[in-house]
């Protein structure tokens, strides 16, 4: 078991995970990967767990990046192996539970990265987003590079990425980089409000939606939509399915059985 550099705390099927090293900015040091990694099989592998929310303690930092410290001195084989399976921001993008960044300041580089493998971004007004590695002479190494563009644009990615400028709230907001801005200090109530709203969908068809919607992100769109069409049938075979069509007929609130 790592050190905790992680809490974990469940309201009402939403699992909050609180990146817990305010004192660093949260920044993502090994076991404080380790220890995220730990808290996401914990969160995936409890039925109880509808929704996954990821914040950072304080007031100041979501995650303000990789620890730069451990740069100082590594070879590159050693950086590597320290990217490597388990690598935390594929883990969060594979996650089949909906994911959503919950932002309190900071979230730069490895933090940005963190955000952009997470289904939604909620940013408090007081948020700054950004991909700063240029300025160290490196560049993102956390997905950056590929999921920034294909959320914000081609052209907005480069430009933040060669730039390492850092955006505040609201123009993150304005190229998609954040879903929601809300004012700092009802952050936790508004993505609270979001996630409830997944968490009482079946947990089966949640999960069928993500992959489907990554195919986007992946596939040529005839291959995508014919993905589609696979896996709305696949959806038929669940007994959710079953339940949701019987749960409307029958004018009642469904009891999802996560199959
Ligand atoms: N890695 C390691 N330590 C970090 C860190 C990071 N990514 N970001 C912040 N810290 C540490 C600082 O070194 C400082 O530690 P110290 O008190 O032992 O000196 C502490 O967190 C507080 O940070 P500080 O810089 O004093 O706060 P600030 O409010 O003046 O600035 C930031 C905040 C986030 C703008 C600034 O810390 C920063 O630029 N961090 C690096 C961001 C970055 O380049 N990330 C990408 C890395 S690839």
């Amino acid at each position: 078991m790592s050190e905790n550099f992680v809490r974990a705390g469940t309201e009402n099927g939403v699992r909050i995970l609180t990146i817990d090293r305010p004192e660093k900015m949260n920044a993502l040091a090994g076991p404080v990967r380790e220890a995220l990694l730990e808290a996401l099989d914990a969160a995936e592998g409890d039925d109880e767990v509808r929704v996954v929310v990821i914040t950072g303690a304080g007031e100041k930092a979501f995650v303000a990046g990789a620890d730069v410290g451990e740069f100082e001195g590594r070879s590159p084989v050693d950086q590597r192996d320290a990217m490597a399976s388990p690598n935390l921001f594929d883990r969060v993008w594979e996650c089949p539970k909906p994911t959503i960044a919950m932002i309190n300041g900071y979230a730069l580089g490895g933090g940005c990265e963190l955000a952009l493998a997470c289904d939604l971004r909620i940013g408090a007004d007081s948020a700054k987003l950004g991909q700063p590695e240029i300025r160290l002479g490196i560049i993102p190494g956390g997905g950056g590079t590929q999921r920034l563009p294909r959320l914000v644009g081609y052209g907005k990615a480069l430009q933040l990425i060669l730039s390492g400028e850092i955006l505040d709230a609201v123009a993150a907001y304005e190229i998609g980089l954040l879903d929601e801005v809300v004012p700092a200090g009802e952050l936790r109530e508004k993505t609270m409000a979001i996630a409830a709203a997944m968490a009482d969908k079946s947990p089966v068809a949640l999960a069928i939606a993500k992959r489907a919607v990554r195919a986007a992100m992946e596939m040529p769109l005839s291959a995508g939509l014919q993905h589609e069409r696979d896996l709305f049938a696949l959806a038929f075979s669940t007994e959710d399915k079953a339940e949701g069509v019987a749960a409307f007929l029958e004018k009642r609130r469904p009891e999802w059985k996560g199959r």
